[in-house]
């Protein structure tokens, strides 16, 4: 469940119509609801009840400092790929003891910042790393905690781009090899080994490859405990899926009960790294049609929104729901109410007539006036394209919210055509706070220089 509902005839974040958010802050513009954000950490966090467990927003997804900052006021942990992301968890308040450092390509300067701030783990992906910490350690007189990241080559059932847990990728040690790295690990003196990691892939939608994955994972750590080698976490990743469609991923308290099934007494501590499951639908991409351009084949609506602002529809065909500001106008008529279930004040404003289409995304309701769109950016790519084929009511100078955007939405944003990067707002219940200022032309060169 989300906060991005509408109230009469308008989509407001929380109690924040996202209208005036684009009067106040122009367009393209992420908006993210804390409300949403609160409700879905705490659901992973509720979910393992009194079983020791920590949970640790991949940073990745949602790298925002006032996402994080939240995040840490609920006592989140945080994972990190670089030293970059490991400067916002600290720059937004995060503490160190809980920060889990990811990613196949650590480099030395990232794995020294992390010794020196004392983080909670490492997760190692290959032996050379392996080494190469160890060594860091030694020279700082530190002590570097780790786990191994196997590779338990299970199939995630997700998009290929973003599967990881299967032989050829190139993620992980092998988990066939992973004892014999373990018992070379356990003998280094500046290494400590916690715990074991996994993390087969992002946008799962059902528990099976999570339980095979931690079923192999289990057999690993009764060999390495009966080798004297106990271990203290087990890190399962993060990849739970969220609905941007119609997807039904299952829930974290079903996800959670499954997993505390499969671990029955075991005292081990549970560690999951969720980024999309928390971040995604605690946001949406707000833009604005520029044109409508009817060509002999298609319909194009060109929105101040590109491929720069949101990548995931260009790079892996993703879908997400494009739905409008404003309510279609048909909706209101008295053939078609939309009284919502969910909005308490729907059944004061609108004749109880039962509506075939209540269920329906609002972008599948039929208007008499919506057409087929293509909705595109002003990316000169023939692949930027934020949606294809919607069906919607469009005129000039609208308001659409693509959903689904708060994960792996701005984090993955660039520069590209030379385009300012979005700003970023988070309601909170009535209010609207400028999270990112949207960047200024000028900043867009600052770095540059031409040669004397
Ligand atoms: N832990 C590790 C080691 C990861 O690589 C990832 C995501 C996560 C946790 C968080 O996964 P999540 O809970 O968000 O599924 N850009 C793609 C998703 C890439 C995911 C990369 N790794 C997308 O937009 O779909």
């Amino acid at each position: 469940m989300d906060h991005f509902v509408y109230q009469g005839d308008q989509l407001c974040a929380e109690e924040v119509p996202l209208r005036t958010i684009a009067e106040r802050f122009g367009t393209p513009c992420y908006v993210y609801s804390r409300a949403t954000l609160t409700r879905h950490w705490q659901a992973f966090d509720d979910a393992f009840g009194s079983r020791p467990h920590l949970i640790c927003f991949a940073v990745k997804a949602n790298s925002n400092l006032a996402v994080l900052n939240l995040l840490a006021r609920l006592g989140a942990g945080f994972d990190i790929v670089s030293v970059g992301e490991l400067e916002r968890v600290l720059a937004a308040g995060g503490r160190p003891d809980k920060v889990i450092f990811s990613g196949v390509g650590k480099r030395a300067d990232e794995i020294r910042r992390a010794l020196e701030i004392g983080i909670r783990c490492f997760n190692v992906e290959s032996e050379s790393e392996l080494a190469r910490i160890n060594a860091i350690a030694l020279e700082t007189g530190a002590v570097a905690p780790i786990s191994i990241r196997v590779n338990p080559d299970v199939d995630a059932q997700s998009h290929p781009y973003i599967s990881t847990g299967l032989k050829e990728n190139k993620f992980g040690i092998d988990i066939q090899a992973a004892e014999a790295v373990y018992r070379h690990a356990a003998e280094l003196p500046g290494l400590r080994v916690v715990g074991i990691d996994c993390h087969i892939g992002s946008q799962l939608t059902s528990l099976g490859p999570f339980i095979d994955a931690l079923d192999r994972v289990l057999l690993l750590a009764d060999r390495l405990a009966e080798q004297g080698i106990p271990i203290k976490h087990l890190d399962l990743g993060g990849g739970l899926g969220i609905r941007y469609t119609d997807e039904k991923p299952p829930l974290p308290d079903a996800y959670a009960a499954a997993l505390c099934e499969r671990l029955g007494a075991r005292s081990v501590e549970v560690i999951l790294e969720p980024g999309r499951a928390i971040a995604g639908n605690a946001g949406v991409l707000l833009t604005r049609v520029e044109y409508l351009k009817p060509t002999p084949t298609h319909r194009f609506a060109i929105v101040d929104a590109a491929m720069n602002d949101l990548l995931r529809p260009a790079l892996y065909g993703a879908e997400q729901e494009i739905v409008p500001v404003q309510r279609p106008r048909a909706d209101l008529s008295a053939k078609h109410s939309i009284a919502d279930p969910g909005d308490p004040q729907s059944e004061q404003r609108v004749e109880p007539i039962v509506d075939p289409t209540a269920d329906l995304p609002v972008d599948l309701i039929v208007d008499p006036t919506a057409e087929l769109y293509e909705v595109v950016g002003p990316v000169c790519e023939t692949g930027d394209f934020l949606g294809r084929a919607r069906r919607l009511a469009l005129a000039e100078g609208d308001l659409l919210a693509i959903r689904g955007s708060g994960a792996y939405g701005f984090s993955m944003s660039s520069n590209y055509n030379s385009r300012p990067r979005a700003a970023e707002v988070m309601v909170d219940g009535d209010q609207a706070h400028l999270v990112r200022r949207r960047e200024s032309l000028p900043e867009l060169f600052a770095g540059e220089q031409v040669l004397p």
